[in-house]
């Protein structure tokens, strides 16, 4: 017979606590909700009764259910008022000896059948365990921020737990209307492993100025479909939580550095900085606990000088220094290449308004980039998106050229042609004694360094990387890359550009994968060491970045999507570049490559996609 869970205990009502004392009482459950203190018991309260206040006002909520689910909930100081539950979830601070000391507590204090679960996002759940006398009925229940929304719940069973009471929390966990994974004990589990070295880098890039916060934000959210960025994910977990993570992620899971605590993670843990809860993390809010950004002196200033390029359009300047230079006046556009990517950057400025010059090696390559930026027009025609005088307009807009030389008189090239850098290069060179004095020269490089292709002219202070998504017409970003011999009032001017063209421009440095690659692609490298582990399956370590931490696809899916060779070298250029042990390709990736395992392409990667 099933475990009846009718009334359970909920310890710590902090970020995590309050959000599973309301998941539990939304769905039915008497829940005995305690704190450390009076004042933590109020903070704890306030917390609850704001998020249904808030579901009630979005309509989520009827007030009489809401009425209804903080009558089951009954607020106490102390553990002893424990003593009937029949499930208690843990969830204080992140330390191994706080979370040992209260298990000890529990055991002595709660029913003997009673099941002791920890919501820890790091700690060992066996160590946890083992301060009780019953280790068999501990157990973890992993809950994702904010409990009442993400889906996910990751059951984390330990050598010594009983079958039984790892079958009756995973029907608890459906009962509560979540999906669970059931995983054994180590260190992050599924979703905090393959997050926590992406959010301490992330880290990393703020610290050393790499980019600006709402930069690396944006590029995450608009480049990978992210619900939100990483530093806003850190202010949300909290800063002092998450410190306590990648500390214990450190030493637990074989000292891998990307865990070690970026020393600013400290900084702002000491100086009270610990995000949404205390107010002010890596960006400040309306007041503690408020999810309201407000400005603070980080925030970019929209200026006179960041004005658009004539089009009207304004954007929020953030690169080193380029708020302060003035954009320069670009009308004229020079797309070199005809690829796919030279063919939607093309079809983005056509639509934009600009007068293009697409240059390629000859009428034939012309004839056919013509063809599929019609195509995709016609498309937009037929959404309802775009008028046939707007597509017409657009088409007539672009001059299709094989040669160089008519580029003399545009104020802007993008090269988009193949990714070699001997060809990029000498490109270059030709523009470099074709263009006027004072153009921009872009390249959408997204692997080269792009000072070797600036330093192939004599003018590396009007070169900059713009990279943008494939397919461009729809991606919402460019990334703007300065080399550090990049002027300031070529960055504004990329800027000023992207804005015109209605995407997000985010600055950053001259590194391997700038800000996105560079981001996702270990993570999804670690989501393949992680397989190749057997710690998990693709489909639960899909469904855990899906359904904990919003992703629009997990991990597997998305290599499929790009293709694992594609993966795969990426993956070999941070390794090269930054030296970075766990930067190394995983074995199982470079095998299926090998192996002709592409991804969707090739019919098979991770998943045999023939059959589908
Ligand atoms: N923040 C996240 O995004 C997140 C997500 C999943 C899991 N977790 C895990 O959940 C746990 C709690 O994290 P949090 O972010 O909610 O922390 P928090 O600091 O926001 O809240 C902890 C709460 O525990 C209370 N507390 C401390 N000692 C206590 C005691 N002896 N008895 C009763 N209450 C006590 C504190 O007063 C505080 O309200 C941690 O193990 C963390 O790793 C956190």
């Amino acid at each position: 017979m099933a475990r009846e869970f009718t009334s359970v205990g909920v310890v710590g009502l902090g970020t995590m606590g309050a959000g599973i004392v309301e998941v539990f009482a939304r769905n039915g459950v008497d829940v005995v909700a305690v704190e450390i203190s009076e004042d933590a018991l109020q903070r704890g309260r306030a917390i609850l009764t704001g998020s249904t206040d808030r579901a009630v006002a979005k309509g989520k909520l009827a007030e009489a259910d809401r009425d209804a689910l903080l009558s089951r909930v009954r607020f106490a100081v102390g553990l002893d008022a424990l003593h009937s539950v029949d499930l208690v979830v843990e969830a204080v601070p992140e330390h191994l000896d706080l979370k040992q000391r209260i298990f000890a507590e529990l055991d002595r204090v709660c029913k003997p059948e009673a099941i002791l679960a920890t919501n820890t996002s790091s700690l060992s759940v066996t160590e946890i365990s083992v301060a009780t006398t019953r280790p068999n009925q501990v157990i973890g229940i992993h809950f994702f921020n904010p409990a009442p929304v993400m889906k996910l719940v990751e059951v984390v069973r330990t050598v010594v737990t009983s079958a039984d009471v790892v079958a009756d929390v995973e029907a608890l966990c459906k009962r509560l209307g979540k999906v669970d994974v059931t995983i054994s004990d180590r260190a992050g589990f599924i979703a905090n492993a393959l997050l926590f070295g992406y959010l301490n880098h992330a880290v990393g890039m703020f610290e050393s100025h790499y980019a600006t916060r709402e930069d690396i934000d944006a590029a995450m959210k608009l480049g990978c479909g992210l619900p939100m960025g990483p530093l806003a994910l850190m202010d949300l977990i909290g800063l002092d939580t998450a410190y306590e993570i990648l500390d214990t992620m450190y030493r637990r899971g074989g000292r891998d550095r990307r865990h070690a605590p970026v020393p600013l993670i400290k900084q702002m843990v000491t100086a009270g900085l610990l995000g949404r809860k205390s107010g002010r993390g890596f960006y400040t809010y309306e007041r503690p606990g408020s999810p309201v950004v407000v400005p603070d002196e980080r925030t970019p200033v929209v200026t006179e000088a960041a004005l658009g390029d004539g089009t009207g359009a304004i954007y929020a300047a953030g690169g080193a220094g380029s708020e302060l230079a003035s954009p320069a006046v670009v009308t004229k556009i020079g797309i070199v290449g005809s690829g796919t990517m030279a063919t939607g950057i093309i079809e983005v400025f056509a639509k934009a308004g600009y007068e293009v010059v697409s240059v390629t090696r000859g009428a034939e390559k012309s004839a056919k980039v013509f063809e599929a930026v019609k195509t995709s027009l016609n498309k937009g025609v037929v959404r309802g998106k775009l008028s046939e005088t707007d597509r017409d307009a657009a088409l007539g807009r672009i001059n299709w050229s094989a040669t160089l030389e008519h580029l003399a008189d545009v104020d802007l090239v993008v090269e988009a042609v193949v990714e070699e850098l001997s060809v990029k290069k000498a490109l270059f060179a030709s523009l470099d004694e074709i263009c006027k004095p004072g153009v921009v020269l872009a390249t959408t490089t997204s692997s080269l360094p792009v000072i070797d292709v600036a330093m192939a002219t004599q003018r590396p202070a009007d070169v900059v990387g713009l990279h943008f998504f494939n397919p461009a017409p729809l991606m919402p970003l460019v990334e703007v890359v300065e080399t550090i011999r990049t002027s300031a009032e070529t960055t504004a001017t990329a800027r000023a550009v992207c804005a015109a063209l209605g995407k997000t421009g985010v600055v950053c440095g001259d590194r391997s994968g700038f800000i996105v690659n560079a981001l996702l692609f270990p993570y999804l490298n670690d989501a393949v060491k992680m397989l190749e582990a057997s710690y998990s399956t693709a489909d639960d370590i899909d469904h855990a970045m899906k359904l904990g931490c919003g992703y629009p696809m997990g991990p597997f899916e998305l290599l499929d999507v790009v293709g694992l060779d594609v993966a795969l070298a990426i993956q070999r250029e941070l390794y090269l570049e930054l030296r970075e042990p766990g930067f190394a390709p995983a074995p199982l990736l470079e095998h299926l490559v090998t192996a002709g395992y592409l991804g969707r392409k090739s019919g098979r990667g991770f998943r045999d996609h023939t059959r589908r």
